[in-house]
């Protein structure tokens, strides 16, 4: 198979753990005779700084024109500590998803048996949890009308963000859930704050309509507070849930606590145009330049591009190689067993992953 990736390797730690991403794509690509190749294009603090633009309409068309999107990270602290910033690195991945329809964002939350310590939840808590969480990506508070802090008539500051949906938004992205429900275990968990909020309601009322259309899949209804404690009590109620864009950033965060670094969750964006696969983490610029960053995150991105195409066995041998590597103990300083002595780096991760990968 031909595919044309478009790189966009972003900010902080980003391009370290991009290199390693697109090593083990191209160590893949050779054991199975496809034909890869790569474009990079600009995005984030970087982009801003080179154009003034963190999703320039040049990378658009780069991605519009590839088949897949390989993104890593965006995000600078000097932009972060200044709240009246014109331009943020962030709206450049709020621009890619926009532009490219990607309303569906999916987030599998595994564990890793040999980095079951390493969450602060009890072992038989987080044992066997596996969920995917699909969350909305292109709708909610994060696209709805704004104000951005200004002084009213009455001399008071204030600000505004909506929470808007419409009943096509809600209706295709449950249709998401219940497709990724049927090939699991056949439970969909709706996430909503039904009992205040009125988008919620709407939510609600369309997964009901819904619902008898998928007799096969039980379906259940959860206030959003009580899945965040749920999720940590007893992630493994869980299979497939789906939820609005707000909630859905919130959860994943706190999903990472179960499998015990963020380091180690990558996601899925896919909708209209274009699907764009990257890490749930953000661009750590503390950790950038220092060889520490976990690449495993932005590898199984790449195991989940492979998936998306149809190339199942692309994916089986990324993830055997990562849980090879979990094994062998090769891993970086967050997640290294403490009685490893030896220190393995970014680069030396994903050079033994594309070795094992070639070895198979
Ligand atoms: C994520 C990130 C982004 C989001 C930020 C960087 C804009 O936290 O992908 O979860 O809030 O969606
Ligand atoms: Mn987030």
């Amino acid at each position: 198979m031909k595919i044309k990736i478009a790189v966009l390797a972003g900010d902080g730690i980003g391009p370290e753990i991009m290199e390693q991403g697109v090593a083990v794509c191209s160590a893949v690509a050779e054991k199975f005779g496809h034909e890869v190749s790569y474009k990079e294009a600009l995005c984030g603090a970087h982009a801003i700084d080179e154009v003034g633009d963190p999703f320039p309409e040049e990378t658009f068309q780069i991605c519009e024109q590839a088949d897949a999107v390989l993104f890593a990270s965006v995000g600078d602290p000097k932009f972060d500590n200044n709240p009246s910033a014109k331009v943020r690195p962030e709206q450049g991945l709020l621009a890619m998803r926009k532009k490219l329809g990607l309303y569906a964002n999916i987030r599998p939350v595994e564990t890793f048996d040999c980095l079951i310590h390493k969450s602060p939840l009890k072992d038989d808590v987080v044992r066997g949890a596996n969920f995917i969480c699909i969350r909305e990506l292109t709708g909610g508070m994060y696209f709805g009308r704004k104000v951005e802090p200004t002084v009213n008539a009455d001399g008071v500051e204030e600000a505004l963000d909506t929470n808007y949906y419409t009943r096509p938004e809600v209706e295709r992205i449950l249709r998401v859930g219940y497709q990724y429900a049927r090939a699991r275990r056949k439970h969909l968990t709706v996430i909503d704050k039904a009992n205040v909020l009125a988008s919620s309601r709407l939510w609600r009322k369309v997964a009901q309509e819904l619902e008898k259309e998928y007799p096969d899949v039980t379906t259940d209804y959860m206030y959003v507070d009580n899945a965040a404690m749920r999720m940590i009590q007893d992630p493994k109620f869980f299979d497939v849930m789906v939820t609005e864009n707000t909630f859905g950033d919130i959860l994943t965060d706190e999903g990472s606590v179960i499998t015990g670094s963020m380091g180690l969750l990558p996601s899925a964006s896919t909708g209209s145009s274009t699907p764009v696969f990257e890490p749930i983490h953000g661009s750590w610029p503390q950790g950038r330049g220092l060889n520490v960053a976990n690449p495993l995150a932005q590898i199984l991105s790449v195991a989940m591009l492979y998936e998306y195409f149809g190339l199942n066995r692309e994916g089986a041998l990324i993830r055997e190689a990562v849980n090879a590597s979990l094994d062998a103990n090769v891993r970086t300083p967050e997640i290294q067993a403490d009685s490893c002595s030896e220190k393995y780096g970014t680069k030396e991760v994903g050079k033994w992953i594309v070795d094992y990968i070639r070895k198979a």
